[in-house]
């Protein structure tokens, strides 16, 4: 089969679109066609490599898969050739230990993917590949930090950082959907822009300007209740010490992720002058899946999809991403 392969870690000189054999289902598996899979984040990690991970060599990435059932591994019941599916990326194996495809195990920028038939997904038919393939790991991680963990309710003012890509667009939908106002911040005025005819109320650019002082113009001192009930902050690095400076008191900080460093400076002053939870929010369950699917079935959420491309221009989709030359997902359809 055609697949976007990398045999060893690297920059995006590493990654080839290639031949490699088509993988068999076996027990309790079943291989699906893949019609659409989504780029993340979490892709460029996989293929620099990540400390703790180990990374089976050569890896397909592409953890969002969608498409239909091609061949059913013994021992496979309840689903036929033909269904129409969206793969949750994790499994638990029988061990214990969490495997994720495009990061432990093949993934989906390819013609096929095996995975367990736990893993799958039954879409609705008014729910398309491309759109399915948006939602596990940006939009179900997002739909866990902004609802389960994070509480985001109707009234709430939330300041979204890093809004513009796919973990970011969610957060702004889904905060506007329960009626929080929403503040988000990306990286030029086209995003911004964007953002705005997305529904954001008010949008900041934090390439020209200093955030931590566009909130105290908007909302005034810390001291005299300045700052958002929410600010969502999955960037870190310099960006992390600007955040502690924005929420409210009381208010909660969360994160997610850790795009430009995972170990900023942290002044704690401000955690406990202004009395605020941090609270992490790490990956999915089904039921976020499960609920995601259903809100894009009745009309209620659309995922933002930047641009479609066929599979053998995956390594110029991954340089857009890299790139941020993008808005919402990008989309590979093999
Ligand atoms: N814990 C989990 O389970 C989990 C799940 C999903 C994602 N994540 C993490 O969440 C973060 C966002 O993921 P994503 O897939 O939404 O990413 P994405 O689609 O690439 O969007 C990230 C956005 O962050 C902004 N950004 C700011 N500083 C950046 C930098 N130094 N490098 C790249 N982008 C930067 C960019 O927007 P502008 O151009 O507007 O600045 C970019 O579009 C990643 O760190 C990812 O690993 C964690």
């Amino acid at each position: 089969m055609k697949a976007i392969l990398f045999d060893e870690h690297g920059d995006l000189g590493v990654l080839r679109h290639g031949e490699i054999d088509t993988p068999e289902p076996g027990l309790g598996e079943v291989r699906v066609a893949v019609e659409a899979c989504s780029l993340n984040y979490h892709d460029v990690f996989t293929r620099r490599g990540m400390p703790g991970i180990k990374t089976p060599l050569p890896m397909i990435p592409g953890c969002d898969a969608a498409g239909t059932i091609d061949s059913l591994g013994p021992g496979v019941t309840g689903w036929e050739q033909g269904a129409r599916v969206l793969v949750d990326p994790v499994v638990w194996t029988a061990e214990g230990k969490i495997q994720m495809i495009g990061d432990t195990q093949w993934g989906g920028y390819a013609e096929y993917v095996v995975v367990s038939a736990d893993q799958l997904i039954a879409l609705p038919d008014n729910v398309s590949t491309a759109a399915a393939s948006c939602l596990p790991v940006a939009y179900g991680t997002a739909h866990r930090m902004m609802f389960t963990r994070g509480g985001v309710k109707e009234g709430e003012t939330v300041f979204v950082l890093g809004a513009s890509g796919g973990v970011g667009t969610c957060c702004v939908l889904l905060a506007k959907m329960v009626g929080a106002k929403v503040v988000a911040a990306a990286g030029s005025a086209e995003k911004c822009a964007a953002l705005e005819a997305l529904g954001a109320d008010l949008t900041v650019d934090y390439s020209q300007t200093d955030i931590a002082r566009f909130t105290k113009e908007q909302t005034g001192s810390l001291f005299s209740g300045g700052g958002w009930d929410v600010v969502v902050n999955f960037t870190g690095g310099d960006t992390w010490p600007q955040t502690l400076k924005m929420v409210k008191m009381g208010g909660r900080l969360l994160t997610c992720g850790a795009t430009a460093g995972f170990d900023p400076a942290t002044d704690i002053r401000f955690i406990w002058t202004a009395e605020m939870d941090i609270r992490g929010s790490n990956g999915w369950k089904r039921e976020d899946l499960d609920a995601l699917v259903a809100m894009v079935a009745d009309g209620r959420l659309t995922p933002v999809i930047d641009r479609e491309m066929p599979l053998h221009e995956g390594v110029e989709a991954m340089r857009l991403l890299e790139d941020r030359e993008f808005f919402g997902k990008i989309v590979i359809t093999p």
